[in-house]
């Protein structure tokens, strides 16, 4: 649509987007030895190549059919309890789902990880090699139009809705990751220490795990550090929900509407055997009962738990509500020798009056809810009204299991399975039917990129002008560079920088006042969005600053639109490291960048006043206007010296170079190892420099540009 409407030659040339969703080039900085080494207790089959005009034709009512079927087809190697399957699905797209965490967005099921390593061995996710197992027939069956991702995706929630609970809308297109690489953050891995430092066997890790304690989905269910103490879990509850965006109603509804199905297992205390680790093909050979029976069926052991939740696990209902406050709940240990709770009558009632509480078990994760006023409130709520509760676990489900996909465009064929936007998806409005003459635009940019605003004083450029040159970069920059692959938000789509929260992120400083160089042509083409001009702004003072090198090298792919809500994008903030060169060599992944063109993007012009409006005492070079390699040549030659400017920031002064400053970032960039050998190259090679820059910046502005989960509409 975008480029058909447009009018001018050269800015409207595609945008050179071809494996967008897997980084910008081909040198992948994630395939490093050591994280290809863990993934070889690796047992799936690699994905078949994914194909979005089979995805889309993929008729998910007959899987959902098949699905149907399978959850009542108890099979010998691994019987159905109570002849259904439901609850084992259900938890299965649970815990491919509740790795997700708001932090940088990694984790969730788009990718389907939870097949390899490290999320395969997590303790939390034994015996799903089992549920696994008894999807692959229909995997097999629809090949590449149905991806594991949205298989298991599909199994909880044909589960649901056949066990008679809410509808659920599905949005289809999961690509299958080859192997477990994107989850090496949430470890236990030396990539997750580096990024998300917790130790294995700390019950009280912190964001950005999105889980206390390594190996679990959230919280001990027996309790904060095995302790059954519920009140002692609830801040444990509400801190890891919250990691994984939801809030308090979502996380009632859903623990309580989840444990409505099903059961926990842990028939006697002689566990389930060592875990993939140790044997990839049998990781979890349950060790209670004896003979052909012997570890599974009632034998089975997973969490060490035992029991369901309620006298029908395997129909919906709100009996999980009404027998936790109908109750009052005891302690003890179960059969698997951990502790957990059952029913006693409440004072006043007694077994003779009442006869004997259901045979049912709580969590100390479950009885949780009753010592918090809010989740009190909730689960009376849920208890008296079962419509409440049916309306708010759909809800919530859909979340869970569609919030890593990112915005709705990425859902395929969405008209026919796909539930309208939600809130949490941040929709935008349509782009205008007509887009303005792209070229026109730019041409009045380059004219105003010399000329004095009131609001915003220019940097002085090196050709002696003043120049908007370095500011206009850095605004497109600070727009779109919020773009996380992990789960498809942020980029400059939709201008949100104009909005706050954003507009006043420290980090912005001075981008509202820019504004006002921009606003005359802003106001000259009426149907010019902000997000198009901001970005079409950035990539002309960029184009012009690299000279003749500059012609064609950096595309211009317009159509974005504007939002007219910012809220919901905290969680795109810039985020801590425990240093700078970790911070950007985890950023590049997240953004989806090889380390290369992160490192090249660090060579963007810089503005001097920018700098001091920040807090610096300036930048590494007095004069802007002019895209080069120069940053990289002054960094490695001169001698840093660590200071703090008069407004008290952490700056590197240079030696032999008065009034030129670095900060900590661009001093990892000279001192870390890998970067240092990346920036020496582009030191050595201008031409190289700017040919990583440039492929580097158009990925960066139109990563956002979905059509489908991998596509672009851009393309
Ligand atoms: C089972 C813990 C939240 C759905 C279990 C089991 C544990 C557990 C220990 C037993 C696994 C086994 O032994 O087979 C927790 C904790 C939660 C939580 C600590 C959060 C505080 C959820 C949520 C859902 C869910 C949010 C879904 C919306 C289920 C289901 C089962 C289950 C359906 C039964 C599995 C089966 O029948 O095989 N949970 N859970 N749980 N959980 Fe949760």
């Amino acid at each position: 649509i975008v480029i058909a409407a447009a009018t001018a030659a050269e800015t409207l040339a595609a945008c050179p987007m071809a494996g967008m969703g897997a980084g910008a080039g081909g040198d992948d900085p994630l395939a490093r030895p050591a994280a290809r080494e863990l993934l070889e207790a690796d047992a799936a089959p690699k994905p078949a190549p994914f194909d979005p005009a089979k995805v889309e034709a993929l008729d998910v009512a007959a899987v959902k059919a098949d699905l149907t079927k399978l959850m009542t087809d108890s099979q010998a190697f691994w019987p159905a309890d109570k002849g259904n399957y439901g609850g084992l699905f259900i938890r299965l797209a649970w815990h491919c789902n509740g790795s997700y965490r708001t932090w940088d967005g990694r984790g969730g099921c788009d990718g389907a990880r939870q097949r390899f390593m490290p999320e395969l061995a997590w303790p939390d996710n034994t015996n799903l090699d089992k549920a696994r197992r008894l999807l692959e027939p229909i995997k097999n069956k629809y090949g590449g139009a149905l991806s594991w991702g949205d298989l298991i995706v599909l199994a909880g929630d044909t589960a649901i809705e056949s066990m008679g609970g809410p509808k659920i809308g599905f949005c289809l297109g999961r690509v299958d990751d080859a192997d477990g690489t994107d989850s090496l953050e949430l470890g236990p891995t030396p990539e997750q220490r580096l990024v998300a430092p917790c130790k294995a066997g700390d019950g009280n890790c912190e964001q950005p795990l999105g889980q206390t304690t390594m190996g679990l989905i959230y919280v001990n269910p027996e309790g904060v550090l095995g302790e059954p103490v519920p009140e002692k879990s609830v801040p444990h509850i509400r801190g890891t929900f919250a990691r994984m965006g939801m809030n308090d109603l979502e996380t009632v509804a859903l623990i309580g509407g989840g444990h409505s199905f099903g059961k926990v297992h842990g028939a006697c205390p002689a566990g389930a055997g060592p875990g993939p680790d140790e044997d990839p093909k049998n990781p979890w050979p349950g060790l209670c009962g004896t003979g052909p029976e012997k570890g599974k069926g009632p034998n089975t052991f997973t969490s060490g738990f035992e029991g369901p939740w309620t006298s029908t696990p395997t129909s919906w209902n709100n009996e999980y509500f009404t027998n936790l406050l109908e109750f009052g709940w005891e302690k003890h240990k179960g059969p698997g020798d951990h502790f957990q709770w059952r029913p006693v009558h409440k004072a006043g009632r007694s077994n003779a009056t009442h006869g004997e509480p259901p045979a049912v078990m709580m969590l100390t994760t479950d009885v949780a809810l009753l010592h918090d006023p809010v989740y009190k409130e909730l689960s009376e709520k849920f208890a008296a009204d079962p419509d409440a509760l049916t309306t708010e676990f759909g809800r919530a489900w859909y979340k869970l299991m569609t919030r890593d996909m990112g915005p709705r465009t990425r859902c395929l064929a969405a008209d026919k399975w796909t539930p309208p936007a939600q809130p949490w998806q941040m929709p935008l409005p349509d782009p205008p039917a007509t887009l303005p003459d792209f070229a026109a635009v730019k041409a009045d940019i380059l004219k105003s990129m010399h000329t004095q605003a009131k609001a915003l004083p220019a940097d002085a450029g090196a050709d002696g002008r003043p120049s908007y040159a370095a500011l206009l970069s850095h605004l497109a920059w600070q727009c779109a560079s919020t773009f996380r692959r992990t789960d498809y938000q942020g980029g400059c789509n939709g201008a949100r920088i104009m909005l706050a929260p954003q507009k006043s992120w420290p980090e912005n400083k001075g981008m509202t006042e820019l504004r006002a160089v921009l606003q005359p042509i802003k106001s000259k083409y009426p149907n010019l969005s902000w997000a198009d001009l901001i970005v079409l702004a950035g990539t002309a003072a960029n184009e012009a600053a690299a000279g003749a090198a500059g012609a064609g090298a950096f595309p211009f792919c317009g159509g974005r639109t504007d939002a007219d809500d910012g809220s919901l994008t905290d969680v795109l903030a810039p985020r801590k490291y425990i240093n700078e060169s970790v911070a950007i060599k985890d950023v590049a992944k997240v953004r989806g960048l090889p380390l290369n063109q992160a490192v090249a993007l660090m060579g963007a012009m810089r503005s001097p006043s920018q700098a001091k409006r920040m807090g610096y005492s300036g930048a590494w070079s007095g004069a802007t206007g002019v895209l080069d390699n120069a940053y990289f040549k002054t960094l490695l030659a001169e001698d840093w010296q660590k200071g703090k400017s008069a407004a008290g920031k952490e700056e590197w002064a240079a030696k032999g170079k008065p009034g030129v400053f670095a900060t900590a970032a661009d001093v990892a960039v000279a001192t870390d190892p890998e970067l240092k050998a990346i920036a020496q190259g582009y030191a050595a090679d201008n031409a190289k420099f700017l040919a990583d820059f440039s492929k580097a910046w158009t990925y960066m502005m139109n990563a956002d540009r979905f059509k489908g989960p991998r596509g672009s509409a851009c393309a």
